[in-house]
């Protein structure tokens, strides 16, 4: 092997100030080019950016003879002189200097690499993932791990001054009581019994509370068996905070103190504080979803006065059972969008459950609309002025069940404002969403489950209705930090008193069994002089989303799973053989795939 020559300078801090200078430099052979008569040029590539190299001007001959094998990523050491360039490269940032070679070691040689090592590269998503190795020596991705590591020092550094703890809780844990499926491990000394990977560190952090701990934070890694979407990995990463002795202004005035220097330190803006509030019931009836983005409005209107009595069925069957009519207005937009782009937005919500959208076009004498059969133009006049809609605004309404109707329009709001460009990713809208309600109807479970967890605390004055069964009318100490329609982070106060704890779990449907078996540990320790306590959770890779203005959230993991929770390069999960299930009391059932 070729002697190690040590670095003296990373390719990217060469500057003008360096010329003259002896250096050596560790990297890759991102390309090289020979000119003939005995001159090579070569640019190399470490962590810090990209310096060239010419092999040539004084450089020995064997050398020179050595040079002419590179090939890209060849895994090199290069010591020479710094002397300014004669053709400049202002693309590059050290594109006013080069070195010139008197030394070359190559450590080891590169096959053709299987991806390109370049940002703007389109090759597939697993085949970067499968390559993962190489696809970390591209910029964007040191860039992306260098952001997270910074992250890293901001977050322990603020918590640390204000008094917090870091502890590390338990990777092997009992199976969670509620929200999505664990990852289970099998216990070898325990034939037939299995750990679950933690979803969050929530009960540990609680019982840290009734530990004495008093503030505490972790950077905790969770895994959920949940389905996978842009911003949701199987393994994740917390922020994870709890605190004793504080209400929901305490925990909300902490963390938007964290905020403040996050996005100072992180993106060099200052964050108005306090930061807006919504609570639930607004952000669903105002922009049809619990993370609105408030950088752009299209704001949701109802529009039941003015549909209440027309002779759309559509509309007053929604409204008889129950549901809604609501509408967005979309401002300037009617020659923006055709017919055509219509029929697929009408399409898209689909999904939501939605069976169709109304459309009304404001033009200059008249209002077009799809159901202009049902609505004269004074009708029509009366919707509009709803909205305040002016000529070429495009209204667009979906009536039905009020989830329907929220997420559809809640859907369309953002992805008409990212069609029109006003997903600016330098610009910042944080809110809290508060007052969660504590409980939603599980069609799947077919009873009531925590919105949040069943260690919510719920609004002291609506308690009772708990009592009376009027069970949604409850609402929650329960927030959530939103950015840019991410929900960045949520947490709640949590309940510290046994017996409304166990009316919690009543509600719930848990008998007294399940209670004991799956987390009479839990309960249990409250027996114990319990501190009133609350927290919350960043999700920290959304936290560095946001910073890095991707919606994938692979590009700040250095090693995601793919959409199927696989890891392409290591091949997991993978089967394993008898003999290792026989140790572990472990059966595979045959499936058919
Ligand atoms: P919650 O379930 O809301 O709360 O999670 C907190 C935050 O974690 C992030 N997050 C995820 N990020 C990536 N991939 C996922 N699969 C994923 N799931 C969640 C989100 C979310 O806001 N123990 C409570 C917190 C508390 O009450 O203190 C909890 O885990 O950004």
């Amino acid at each position: 092997m070729d002697k190690l020559l040590k670095r003296t300078h990373y390719c990217g801090q060469l500057t003008e100030s360096s010329i003259g200078q002896t250096v050596t430099v560790n990297g890759w052979v991102s390309k090289s080019r020979s000119l003939g008569q005995g001159l090579i040029f070569a640019d190399i590539r470490d962590r810090s950016g990209i310096v060239q190299v010419v092999f040539g001007d004084g450089t020995p001959e064997e050398i020179i003879a050595k040079a002419a094998s590179l090939r890209s990523e060849y895994s090199v050491g290069i010591t020479g002189t710094v002397r300014e360039r004669e053709a400049k490269n202002d693309k590059l940032a050290t594109g006013s200097i080069e070195i010139v070679a008197s030394d070359l070691s190559i450590y080891s040689e590169s096959e053709t690499p299987p991806i390109y090592i370049k940002d703007d590269d389109n090759v597939s998503g697993d085949l970067r993932l499968k390559y993962r190795y190489l696809d970390l020596r591209k910029p964007m991705m040191q860039n992306a791990m260098a952001v997270r590591n910074k992250m890293y020092h901001v977050i322990r550094d603020y918590f640390y001054e204000n008094g917090f703890i870091e502890v590390e809780t338990p990777i092997m844990c009992k199976p969670t009581p509620e929200g999505a499926r664990d990852y289970l491990v099998p216990s070898r000394v325990n034939p037939g019994k299995f750990y679950a990977l933690p979803q969050s560190p929530q009960q540990f952090k609680q019982l840290l509370m009734i530990g004495g701990f008093d503030r505490y934070m972790q950077i905790a890694k969770c895994f959920r068996d949940e389905d996978l979407r842009a911003d949701r990995q199987p393994e994740f990463t917390q922020i994870d905070i709890e605190m004793s002795y504080v209400d929901q202004e305490d925990i909300i005035a902490m963390q938007e103190g964290f905020l403040k220097k996050f996005f100072k330190e992180m993106k060099g803006i200052d964050i108005q504080t306090p930061l807006p509030r919504l609570t639930w019931d607004e952000a669903m009836n105002r922009y049809g979803s619990d993370k609105p983005d408030l950088r752009f409005g299209f704001e949701l209107h109802d529009l039941h006065d003015a549909v209440k009595d027309c002779s759309f069925s559509v509309f007053t069957d929604a409204l008889k059972d129950g549901g809604k009519v609501m509408g967005i207005d979309l401002t300037d937009c009617s020659s923006r969008f055709s017919r055509k782009d219509i029929d697929k937005m009408t399409e898209s919500i689909k999904t939501y459950g939605a069976k169709g959208m109304v459309w009304l076009r404001m033009e200059k004498d008249e209002i077009k609309s799809s159901v202009s059969k049902f609505f004269d133009q004074q009708q029509l006049a009366e919707i509009a002025k709803v909205f305040d809609a002016k000529e070429n605004d495009l209204i667009l309404i979906v009536s039905g069940k009020k989830e329907v109707v929220w997420s559809s329009l809640g859907f369309l709001r953002r992805d008409i404002a990212g069609k029109l460009g006003l997903l600016d990713t330098e610009k910042f809208a944080l809110l809290w969403v508060v007052d969660f309600p504590m409980f939603e109807w599980s069609e799947e479970e077919q009873r009531y489950m925590a919105m949040h967890h069943p260690f919510t605390s719920p609004k002291k004055e609506h308690i009772h209705y708990m009592e009376s069964g009027e069970l949604d009318k409850v609402y929650a100490d329960a927030y959530d930090i939103v950015i840019n329609g991410y929900e960045a982070g949520g947490g709640s106060i949590r309940i510290h008193d046994s017996g409304l704890q166990k009316k919690i779990f009543e509600v719930l449907r848990l008998s007294e069994e399940d209670i004991q078996n799956r987390f009479g540990f839990f309960i249990d320790a409250f027996k114990y002089g319990a501190p009133p306590h609350g927290g919350l959770a960043y999700g920290l890779d959304r936290l560095a989303m946001l910073v890095l203005g991707t919606d994938d959230i692979r590009q700040v993991i250095a090693f995601p799973k793919n959409q199927n929770a696989q890891c392409v390069m290591s091949e997991a999960p993978t089967t394993v053989n008898t003999q290792d299930l026989d140790i572990l009391s472990i059966q595979v059932k045959k499936t058919e795939d």
